[in-house]
Parts: structure tokens; C-alpha cells; sequence
């Protein structure tokens, strides 16, 4: 993975346990010389995994962490002040905690599945990334990156863009990612905060590749991408360090497609 600048400041992650996008996303700021971390999970044991990866890459590093539901206001409000109160501050706050749900069209869906995955995905983004503008507006911008006060990253997916056969809530969940963003990149560019998005494709995550039925129902959306394959969570956390980092300065409300090239075809 290309190391791409140092982070000087404070990387709150969620959805960064296991072996997913968001534990990419922690290891690649450790290893891009980031040494304070907030990160949080549902997953109580795959979160400690995580953590112990980051103590291997930077054994300097300070890491706060908790385990909890994203979807639940006052879990992102706990967790937020835990990590004001151990760094006063937070730099660069990438979203990834989210869900695939069931294979269903609208009509067969269950209003408490839907609800499932509009909560996780969309509110839990919206809570977590309010909280941490909340506190990047206190604060004031690093030496290291004078034009930036903080750099909000959510993730959102190639299916907020385009849409697929029995996905209906995880799409709209999506598309309700990157116009959040918009709105906020257009809201808090005043406060030097930047606010973007990434679209990954179908990356090999547990998400992906946990269950034969995921794998099946996936497969022909790998084929219709131009690079037939699946992506990487080092991939995608390559973009989502290029949006926290000072050589982004100037992108803003920006959706990066990381999709090898599923959208153009
Ligand atoms: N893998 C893909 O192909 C793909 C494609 C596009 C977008 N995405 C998005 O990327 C993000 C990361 O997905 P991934 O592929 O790494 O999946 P993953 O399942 O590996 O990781 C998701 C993480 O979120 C956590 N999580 C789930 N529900 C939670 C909750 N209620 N509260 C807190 N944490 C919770 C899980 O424990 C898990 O560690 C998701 O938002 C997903 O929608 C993934």
C-alpha cells in the first residue's frame, strides 16, 4: 500500500473490527504514521483484533476504543466524548460500520429489515459523523494541516449510484450517504471541514465473501465491472486516506468511485 502522507492527528473509525474495509482503514493510517486512534465496533472480539494489528504497526500508538451499536444515539454520544476526553480533539472521521441486509424486493421486505438497515447504514453514519463535526468545530486546525480543521469520510457504495436487483433499502441507504455529504461538505466548508465519500465496488470483505448465498448473488456484479475482480479493503483505504490528507485540500462534497469500473459500464 502506498503510503501517502503522515497524520499528525486523531483517526476515529468505526465498523473497524474484523478483517473489512474499516480494520484496512486503521491499519493504513498506522502505517501512514498515525498514532491516535478512536475506533469502534459492534463486535467486541474483532475490535480487539484491530486494535492489537494497530499496536503491532506504531507500538507508540494511544488507541481508545469501545464497542457498541452505531445506530444507537446515545452509544455514538458515549463513544465521541470518550474520545474527546482522551485526545481533545479528532482529526479525520471515516464512517464504515454498515450491513448488506437480505436479498428482497420492496414488497417482500419487512418494515423492521428495512428499518435495520436504514438505521445502521444511514442514521448511524449521520449520528457519527454530526457527533464528530460537533467536536471538529471546537477545535482548532493542526500546524500540519492549517487549511483543515477536520475531514469527515463516509462510506458509502457503487449501489448509492447505481442500482441492483433486490436491494432497494441498501441502495437508498447509500444514496442517502452521499447526498448527506454533499449537504454537509456544502454546510461546514465554512468551518474547514471537508466532507467526502467513497463508492466502493464489490470488495472482499466478511460482508462479501462470508456466505455462499452473498457470493452467488454478487458474482455477476464482479463480471459487469471492467477490471473483473473483486476490490481489496486496502484499496479502498488507499482513497479513504487520500480524502483525510492534505494533498485533498481542495476536495470537497466528493463521491470517489472505487468500483474498478463497475458504474462506467
Ligand atoms: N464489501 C463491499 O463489497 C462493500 C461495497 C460497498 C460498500 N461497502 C460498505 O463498506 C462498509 C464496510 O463494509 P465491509 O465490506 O468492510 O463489511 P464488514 O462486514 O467486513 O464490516 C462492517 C463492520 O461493521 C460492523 N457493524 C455492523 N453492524 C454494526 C452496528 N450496528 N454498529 C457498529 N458496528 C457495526 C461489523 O461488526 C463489521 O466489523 C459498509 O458500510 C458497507 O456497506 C462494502
Amino acid at each position: 500500500m502506498a503510503s501517502l502522507t503522515r497524520f499528525p492527528g486523531v483517526a476515529l473509525i468505526t465498523g473497524a473490527g474484523g478483517t473489512g474495509i474499516g480494520a484496512a482503514v486503521a491499519k493504513a493510517f498506522a502505517t501512514s504514521g498515525c498514532s491516535r486512534f478512536a475506533i469502534t465496533d459492534i463486535n467486541e472480539t474483532t475490535l480487539a483484533k484491530t486494535r492489537q494489528a494497530i499496536s503491532e504497526i506504531n507500538p507508540q500508538a494511544k488507541i481508545c476504543s469501545a464497542e457498541g451499536d452505531i445506530s444507537d444515539p446515545g452509544f455514538v454520544e458515549s463513544f465521541l466524548q470518550k474520545a474527546a476526553q482522551t485526545f481533545q480533539r479528532v482529526d479525520y472521521s471515516v464512517h464504515c460500520a454498515g450491513i448488506l441486509g437480505t436479498a428482497q424486493r420492496s414488497h417482500e421486505t419487512a418494515v423492521k429489515d428495512f428499518d435495520r438497515i436504514n438505521n445502521i447504514n444511514y442514521k448511524g453514519t449521520w449520528l457519527v459523523s454530526r457527533a464528530a463535526i460537533s467536536q471538529m468545530i471546537q477545535q482548532d486546525p493542526l500546524a500540519e494541516h492549517p487549511k483543515q480543521r477536520g475531514a469527515i469520510v463516509n462510506i458509502a457504495s457503487q449501489l448509492g449510484i447505481v442500482a441492483r436487483p433486490g436491494a432497494a433499502p441498501y441502495c437508498a441507504s447509500k444514496a442517502a450517504i452521499i447526498n448527506m455529504t454533499k449537504s454537509d461538505a456544502i454546510d461546514y466548508s465554512c468551518d474547514d471541514i471537508r466532507v467526502n465519500c467513497v463508492c466502493p465496488g464489490v470488495i472482499a470483505t466478511p460482508m462479501t465473501t462470508g456466505s455462499r448465498e452473498v457470493e452467488e448473488r454478487l458474482r455477476p456484479a464482479v463480471e459487469i465491472a471492467p477490471m473483473k475482480r473483486m476490490g481489496t479493503p486496502e484499496e479502498v483505504a488507499d482513497a479513504v486516506l487520500f480524502l483525510c490528507s492534505s494533498q485533498a485540500s481542495f476536495v470537497q462534497g466528493h463521491a470517489l468511485v472505487v468500483d474498478g469500473g463497475y458504474t462506467i459500464n
